[in-house]
C-alpha cells in the first residue's frame, strides 16, 4: 500500500522558533507543510496571515498546503499564492471552505489561475454530496474531523463514514481528487482513516507535542510497517 501523505500543521509549532520547526519538517519524511489561516470571523480564533506565510515559504522546501479558514477567501487567494502557495518549484494547494464560498466555481477557477492546486474544505456537518457538481474543479477535498478553529481537539468518529461516501462519490464520477483529513489525527486512528480512503493526513499536536517530532512523522507515514 502506498503510504499516506503527511502534512504537519505549523499551528502547533513554536511560533518563536518557526524557522527551526520548518527546517525540522524539511528534513523529515513529511510531504507538505499545512498552513492554517484563521480570521476570527469564519472561526472563533485568529492564527496568522500573509506575512507569516511568506516567512514559512522563505525556509520551506516542501509544498505549502494553505487552509483558509476565512470569510470571502477570494479576496486573498492571489496574496497567498504569491506568499508561497504557488511556488514554481514546489507548487502547493490553496483550500477554501465550502461554507465560505458563495461562488465556489469562480473561486476555484481563480485558484487554478495562480498555478496552485485547488482544495475545498468541509466542516463536520457539511455533506460530501454538495461537491457532486464541482468535482471537475477540485484537486483535493479536506474533511474537517474537528470543528475548525483550534488544534488539539478530539477526532469526530463520524468522519470515517464521510470518507467512505466521498471515496464512493469520486469513484463513481471517475475523479482522482485527494482526500485529506484534518483534526485529531494521530497514531491511534491513522490506520482506520487510511483504510476508509484518506490520502493526506494533517497532524498538528501529534507531531509537535511529541517528544521527537521527526520520529512522530515517520510513525504516521509508515504506520503499517512497524
Ligand atoms: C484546525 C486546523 C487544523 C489543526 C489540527 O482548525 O485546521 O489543521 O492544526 O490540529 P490537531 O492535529 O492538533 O488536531
Ligand atoms: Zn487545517
Amino acid at each position: 500500500m502506498t503510504p499516506p501523505l503527511i502534512a504537519p500543521s505549523i499551528l502547533a509549532a513554536d511560533f518563536a522558533n518557526l524557522q527551526r520547526d520548518i527546517e525540522l519538517i524539511n528534513r523529515s519524511e513529511a510531504d507538505w507543510i499545512h498552513v492554517d489561516v484563521m480570521d476570527g470571523v469564519f472561526v472563533p480564533n485568529i492564527s496568522f496571515g500573509i506575512p507569516v506565510c511568506e516567512a514559512v515559504n522563505k525556509h520551506a522546501l516542501k509544498p505549502l498546503d494553505v487552509h483558509l479558514m476565512i470569510v470571502q477567501p477570494e479576496r486573498y487567494i492571489d496574496a497567498f499564492a504569491r506568499a508561497g502557495a504557488a511556488h514554481p518549484d514546489r507548487p502547493g494547494t490553496i483550500l477554501v471552505h465550502y461554507e465560505a464560498c458563495t461562488h465556489l466555481h469562480r473561486t476555484l477557477t481563480q485558484i487554478r489561475e495562480t498555478g496552485c492546486r485547488t482544495g475545498v474544505a468541509l466542516n463536520p456537518h457539511t455533506p460530501v454530496e454538495l461537491l457532486a457538481d464541482s468535482l471537475d474543479e477540485i484537486d483535493q477535498v479536506l474533511l474537517m474531523s474537528v470543528n475548525p478553529g483550534f488544534g488539539g481537539q478530539s477526532f469526530i468518529p463520524h468522519t470515517l463514514q464521510k470518507i467512505r461516501k466521498l471515496r464512493h462519490l469520486l469513484a463513481s464520477a471517475g475523479k482522482t481528487a485527494l482526500i485529506e483529513i484534518d483534526g485529531g489525527v494521530g497514531t491511534e486512528n491513522i490506520a482506520e482513516l487510511v483504510e476508509a480512503g484518506a490520502d493526506v493526513l494533517v497532524a498538528g499536536s501529534s507531531v509537535f507535542r511529541a517528544s521527537d517530532p521527526t520520529e512522530a512523522i515517520h510513525t504516521l507515514k509508515f504506520f503499517n510497517q512497524t
